[in-house]
């Protein structure tokens, strides 16, 4: 028979087992993890008492205080929106030009704003809006194409461009390859080049593109090219390209020209969403007063 023994250096007694001369202890469980054992199937009964816990043969026990956590997210959407509410008032009330003197006011725009943005613009102008060149403007710089006041923005968002809204922003160039000859095109293309580039002028208006522009191109460009945001003709004259600045992204735009279209929004996102996108774009680097 297994002899339990006290063991000399512990002075805990031994289960009695021993394998070649050692011995085994039986080392009591530390008191502090028997109450925390204890404590925790106090709270595990408590808390099933109290909430929704176990499977019984019909459903499952709800538990007593009834609660449910598709009911805690419905009570802070509820909680949520009615805080929301007040500033969402506030953002109709005043003139759309007066939001941003508004800290707070502005603050929330800008929140909302960027969150909508995100959603419904953001695959086409991208995530910050920094656009996709050769498709899509960036709305972060100070070349606007249909202006960029608050009051534009909010207009262009509303009825989009080029789409079939009947106050959508509407301009087209002309098809200019069947119009001008090869030759043509690439005498106005490099005249064009020299818009954004420090040049003299006389020797400017001496390149053969300069007449084929003047009589072409300068109802909608304007003679120096500043672009003209009535017709939502771009200026060509600051480096900065929607469809490329390179020489063969101008003459395929010359001969066949591309024309970008987007959606209007107002009907879809509804006027709070066109302020707070106005406002949100507006705040991005490039607003104009
Ligand atoms: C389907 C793609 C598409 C979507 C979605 C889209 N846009 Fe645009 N957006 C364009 C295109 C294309 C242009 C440039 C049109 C042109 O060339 O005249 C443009 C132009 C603009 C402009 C005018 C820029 C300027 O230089 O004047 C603003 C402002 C603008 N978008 C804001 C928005 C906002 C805000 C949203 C989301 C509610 C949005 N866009 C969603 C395609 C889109
Ligand atoms: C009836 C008005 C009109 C006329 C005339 C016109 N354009 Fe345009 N042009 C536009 C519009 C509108 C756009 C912008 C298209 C868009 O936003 O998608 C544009 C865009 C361009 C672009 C692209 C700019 C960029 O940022 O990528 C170039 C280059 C250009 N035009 C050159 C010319 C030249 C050269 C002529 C004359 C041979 C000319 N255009 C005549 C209306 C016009």
């Amino acid at each position: 028979m297994a002899v339990r023994e006290r063991d000399p250096l512990t002075g805990y007694l031994t289960t009695g087992h021993e394998w070649d001369g050692i011995k085994e202890l039986s080392t009591p469980i530390p008191h502090w993890w028997v109450s925390v054992f204890i404590a925790s199937c106090v709270v595990a009964v408590i808390y099933m008492w109290l909430y929704p816990s176990f499977a019984i043969t019909e459903g499952y026990f709800p538990g007593t205080l009834g609660w449910t956590s598709r009911g805690q997210l419905k009570e802070e959407v509820v909680d949520a929106r009615a805080a929301q509410a007040q500033w969402r008032q506030r953002l109709m009330a005043v003139p759309l030009d007066q939001v941003e003197q508004n800290d707070d006011l502005r603050r929330f725009a800008v929140t909302g704003g960027r969150a909508i943005f995100n959603e419904n613009c953001a695959p086409c102008h991208g995530v910050g809006a920094g656009g996709q060149i050769g498709q899509f403007p960036s709305l972060l710089d100070d070349d606007w194409i249909w202006g960029g006041t608050l009051a534009d923005i909010a207009q262009t968002v509303q009825h989009g461009i080029r789409n079939d809204d009947a106050d959508s922003r509407q301009s087209m160039m002309p098809t200019f390859g069947d119009m001008l000859s090869a030759r043509e095109i690439d005498q106005v293309a490099d005249y064009v080049l020299t818009l954004s580039k420090p040049a003299d002028d006389t020797s400017r208006a001496a390149m053969p593109g300069a007449a084929i522009f003047a009589q072409n191109c300068v109802a909608c460009h304007g003679a120096t090219g500043d672009g003209n945001r009535e017709m939502g003709a771009p200026r060509l004259n600051d480096g900065i390209w929607l469809y490329g600045g390179g020489k063969a992204a101008i003459v395929r735009q010359i001969t066949h020209p591309r024309m970008g279209m987007m959606p209007a929004f107002g009907a879809k996102l509804g006027e709070e969403a066109v302020r707070m996108l106005a406002v949100y774009v507006h705040t991005l680097g490039g607003g104009e007063r």
